[in-house]
């Protein structure tokens, strides 16, 4: 619930405590580290001079570094180049997909060989097919060959990748390759697996759903499995009457709005013929890449929300704890964690995110925290306010999350936990919030923060499974003179060239550092970017700009090979920028062929004569 508290007063109590609470590194615990292992007390500062903030049709690299385009929208998964655009829906079926977001690299062979996991988030039809302006009136004249393709567009690519002399390659003829998209069979598993509201006319059993979509960022397991997280999954959906029913649970948008044709084309997207499909999106999805003829998994321990991420601690002897944001406005910030005990790398974890507790956060503002139980029973969370079993505590997180009192959040996206095992939680801007509280300061936040969250320390390791935690702010988007809203308090080394607004995506180095992606500095007049910064020492919160987006594009999901020397990124929605089209788009990104549109495509990022990204 929202504190009804004046912003100087709160911001006042919370100045005070930022001067006696700070933060130190020393404990280790990061994704599958063992406690008590060695780590460095500080973090080298980035070698590349910063780029300035701008806009141009192309990327921008920080001098001394290449960018390699290694697959984009409708190249075939053995790395074939596409030579016409939009493919037709069946082919989509089997080529890269739509705007990639998240990625994920599983090593087969160390910083040489890999996997590449890739999200497919969602599509824009204006820009993938000839003929349409991008508002509503045109885009209800959609084929439904087209409508299908978008379906097809969206979910997940897996590629084999290959270092070799001259770059990486896409290996040809990979036993791996595949693709996961809006019509793939899904298991679904946990507490809500089979409960009435997860059934429908197709699935009576409510135990296997088709397809995956809104596929944002996600996470990596320590047992070799990739996490998907279901985000924006009500856009889809046809049918405005959910909110009023239940109020608080995931948004879907009124009939007038891109997706319109989806609901005509599949009944399971129009709530009025399928009323729960809905419920049966919105979760994590595991699968494992090397295992191509396993179905992927729906996770329904993790919860139903809109899912920015998930962010996985595993200490040997502990439980795995599964971070995880509810990008919408005023939303909460959650944490899973598991009942069973993750016991090391080489021993089975096949039921770890089966069974757990989902928790959200609540932030006092002297600086604490505590994450509270989303379990029936406890509380309000019983059939009293129509949560008649966990499974429907699960389905409707968001409501028994308000109930709980969770504190509303700026939107968050990125997770990412440092080698000290602090957790960093990007905020991404929160524009129309009614009341500030001390994690979220401002009163209209419109160029967002950083949070730091500090797990206590149990036997020299990160206790991320303990129900308390202190917290601080990293800090906070914008320019130093953003009117009323960035006073200097958070983040006074931002650069007056190249300050960062917006975080979205947040990856952490092999050296320890810590990369921001940013989305939404249009809003500002520049380019989206990625920028790094140590979060200790002498260089804490001084980002440094790395790389600028092509016009109207984000990056998502930096990725790094173990050796640091390779950097993965994924450029999203490149030309997405208000009149742009399929047959004028404001860029033409990466191609710059007047016969194909622009492409969301993957970058492998290295070090001209070698070398660790970011030195
Ligand atoms: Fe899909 Fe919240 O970005
Ligand atoms: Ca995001
Ligand atoms: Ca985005
Ligand atoms: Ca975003």
């Amino acid at each position: 619930m929202s504190m009804n508290e004046h912003y100087d007063q709160i911001r006042g109590r919370y100045l005070k405590r930022r001067a006696f609470l700070r933060y130190t590194a020393g404990a280790a615990a990061a994704v599958a580290i063992a406690p008590g292992q060695a780590i460095a007390s500080s973090y080298p500062r980035p070698s590349f001079k910063p780029l300035a903030n701008g806009r141009s049709a192309s990327h921008v690299l920080a001098d001394g570094y290449q960018a390699q385009i290694l697959l984009a929208w409708g190249d075939g998964l053995d790395g074939s180049r596409t030579t016409a655009l939009p493919p037709g829906a069946e082919a989509q079926k089997n080529l890269f997909g739509y705007n990639n977001d998240f990625l994920a690299y599983t090593p087969l062979s160390g910083s040489e060989r890999g996997l590449l996991g890739i999200n497919h988030e969602y599509s824009l039809p204006h820009l993938m097919f000839p003929g349409y302006s991008g508002d509503q009136a045109s885009l209800n004249g959609l084929s439904d060959d087209e409508v299908a393709c978008e379906m097809a567009s969206l979910g997940h690519s897996i590629v084999e990748v290959q270092r070799e002399k001259d770059g990486w390659r896409v290996v040809r003829n990979s036993p791996y390759a595949r693709r996961i998209h809006a019509g793939t069979s899904i298991h679904i598993d946990g507490p809500a697996a089979g409960h009435s509201l997860m059934q429908t006319r197709e699935d009576p059993s409510g135990l296997q759903a088709l397809g995956t979509i809104g596929c944002c960022s996600g996470g990596k397991t320590p047992w070799g499995t990739v996490l998907i997280a279901e985000e924006n999954v009500g856009d889809f959906f046809r049918g405005a009457w959910l909110e009023d029913v239940i109020p608080n649970d995931l948004a879907v948008k009124d009939p007038d709005w891109v997706y319109l044709r989806w609901g005509q084309v599949d009944k399971r997207f129009d709530l009025a013929q399928e009323p729960n499909e809905l419920n049966r999106f919105g979760w994590i999805v595991e699968y494992n890449p090397r295992k191509p003829d396993q179905a992927p998994v729906k996770r329904t321990a993790l919860g139903r929300f809109e899912h920015e991420s998930a962010t996985v601690v595993a200490v040997p002897g502990h439980p795995v704890v599964v971070y995880s944001g509810d990008d919408a406005e005023s939303q909460y910030l959650y944490r899973f964690v598991s009942q069973g005990i993750y016991e090391g790398p080489q021993k089975p974890a096949a039921g770890l995110l089966s069974k757990g507790t989902l928790y959200c956060a609540k932030f006092n503002d002297d600086g604490t925290g505590r994450w509270l139980a989303l379990r029936h029973g406890d509380g309000p969370l019983s059939a009293a306010n129509d949560f008649p079993d966990q499974a429907t505590v699960l389905i409707h997180a968001r409501r028994a999350a308000t109930l709980l009192g969770a504190t509303p959040m700026d939107r968050p996206e990125g997770i990412a936990i440092s080698p000290a095992g602090s957790v960093y939680v990007a905020l991404t801007k929160n524009r129309s919030k009614t009341a500030a509280n001390a994690a979220n300061p401002r009163p209209r936040n419109t160029a967002g923060h950083i949070l730091e969250i500090l797990p206590p320390e149990q036997n020299g390791a990160s206790a991320h499974w303990d129900a308390q935690f202190g917290w601080d702010i990293l800090l906070q988007g914008g320019p130093q003179d953003l009117a009323g809203e960035n006073e200097g308090d958070y983040g006074p080394a931002m650069a007056a060239e190249s300050w960062l607004s917006n975080p979205d995506n947040l990856s952490f180095d092999p050296q320890g550092r810590l990369w921001i992606a940013s989305d939404g500095m249009d809003s500002f007049g520049f380019s989206d970017g990625l920028w790094c910064t140590p979060t200790d020492g002498p260089g804490r919160a001084a980002p440094a700009l790395f790389f600028r987006c092509p016009r109207g594009a984000e990056l998502c999901s930096p990725e790094f090979t173990p050796d640091g020397e390779t950097m993965f990124a994924s450029i999203q929605h490149p030309a997405q920028e208000r009149g742009s089209t399929f047959a004028k788009p404001s860029t033409r990104w990466p191609d710059f062929d007047v016969a194909l549109p622009p492409r969301p495509a993957i970058l492998a990022i290295t070090r001209a004569g070698g070398g660790a990204v970011g030195g």
